[in-house]
C-alpha cells in the first residue's frame, strides 16, 4: 500500500518534452519522447510501441505507474511527482546470449549519471541495482523479445528515486532503500537527472554495441559493491551462500562457498551478507 503523495515534497517539478530535449545531448535516446501522467507501466508501453515498429531511441517517460513492474516479479512502487521511470526501446545486432552484460552497462550508465548530476559515490549489486550508501536507489529492468534466435526488440526500464521520502515507502523496504533527495537532505531537479541518465546510457549502449565485450565488464567490475562480498543467491534452483569471486565473460556470477564448490548464475537474486547493512531488494 503507497501512502498518497507526501505534503513535503514542495512544488514538483513537472517533466514536459520541450523543458527535457533542451539541453539533451544524445543522438537517439530521447529524441522521440512519450510522457504520460499515469500509466501502468512505461515497460509494458514501450514492449507494445516497439512491436508497432517504434524507432530506437525512443523513450516511454511517466510521472507515476499505477503497476510499475520489478524484477522477479515484483513491483515498482512509482508514486507521482517524485521519481524517474523510464523505458527505452533498443534493437542491438547482438547475439540474445550476450544481453545480459547489456544490463550490466547499463547499470555503469545509471551509476555514472547519478554521480554527475547528484555527486554521490553510486555502487552496483550484481546485476543491475544501484546503491548509494549500501541501500537500494535504482533498478533495472530489461524486457526482450527474441524471434528466430534474434533479438527483434530490447526495452531497458530504469526506476530511479529521487525525490521520494522514505516515508512514501512500505515499512519493510525503508531500511533497504533510498533516494537521492534522502542522500543529499535536499530535492534534485529531476529533468537533469533524466539528461545525465540518457546520455551516460547512449555512451554505453555505443560501446555495448561497437566494442570488444570485455569493455564493459572492465568498466562495471571496479563499481562493484558484490564482488569480494558474502553473498546468498535466492534463485529458482535453490538458494546459495558463498563468497562472489567474480563473472565469467557474459556477466554471470561466480560464487564460491566456503568447501570450495563453486556455482554461476545467470540470473538470481542477490543479498549481501554484511551484519550492519544487508543491501537487498
Ligand atoms: C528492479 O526490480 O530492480 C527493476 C525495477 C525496474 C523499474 C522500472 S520503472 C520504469 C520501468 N517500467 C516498469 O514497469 N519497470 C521499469
Amino acid at each position: 500500500m503507497i501512502p498518497s503523495t507526501s505534503s513535503r515534497a514542495s512544488r514538483p517539478q513537472p517533466l514536459t518534452p520541450d523543458a527535457i530535449r533542451s539541453g539533451l545531448k544524445t543522438e537517439r535516446f530521447g529524441r522521440t519522447l512519450h510522457l504520460y501522467d499515469r500509466i501502468e507501466s512505461t515497460n509494458a508501453v514501450a514492449l507494445a510501441l516497439a512491436e508497432q515498429g517504434a524507432a530506437e531511441g525512443t523513450v516511454i517517460l511517466a510521472d507515476s505507474q499505477t503497476q510499475g513492474r520489478g524484477r522477479m516479479g515484483r513491483r515498482w512502487i512509482s508514486p507521482p511527482n517524485v521519481n524517474l521511470y523510464v523505458s527505452i526501446i533498443l534493437r542491438p545486432d547482438r547475439d540474445p546470449d550476450r544481453i545480459g552484460l547489456w544490463t550490466l552497462s547499463a547499470a555503469v550508465g545509471a551509476a555514472r549519471a547519478i554521480e554527475q548530476a547528484a555527486a554521490l559515490p553510486a555502487r552496483l549489486k550484481w546485476p543491475n541495482d544501484v546503491l548509494i550508501h549500501h541501500k537500494k536507489i535504482s533498478g533495472l529492468l530489461l524486457e526482450s523479445a527474441i524471434q528466430g534466435g534474434e533479438i527483434k526488440h530490447l526495452v531497458l526500464g530504469i526506476g530511479l528515486n529521487v525525490n521520494l521520502f522514505r516515508e512514501l515507502l512500505p515499512e519493510s523496504l525503508r531500511d533497504s532503500v533510498t533516494s537521492l533527495r534522502e542522500e543529499l537532505g535536499h530535492e534534485l531537479d529531476r529533468i537533469e537527472l533524466l539528461q545525465r541518465l540518457l546520455e551516460q546510457l547512449e555512451l554505453q549502449y555505443q560501446s555495448f554495441r561497437t566494442e570488444p565485450l570485455h569493455k564493459i565488464l572492465e568498466a562495471y567490475v571496479p563499481l562493484s559493491d558484490t564482488l569480494g562480498q558474502t553473498v546468498r543467491v535466492r534463485s529458482p534452483g535453490g538458494e546459495w551462500t558463498g563468497k562472489a569471486t567474480g563473472l565469467t565473460a557474459d556477466g554471470d556470477l561466480i560464487v564460491q562457498r566456503t568447501d570450495g564448490r563453486e556455482k554461476v548464475f545467470r540470473s538470481g537474486d542477490v543479498i549481501h551478507v554484511r551484519p550492519s547493512h544487508a543491501a537487498r531488494d
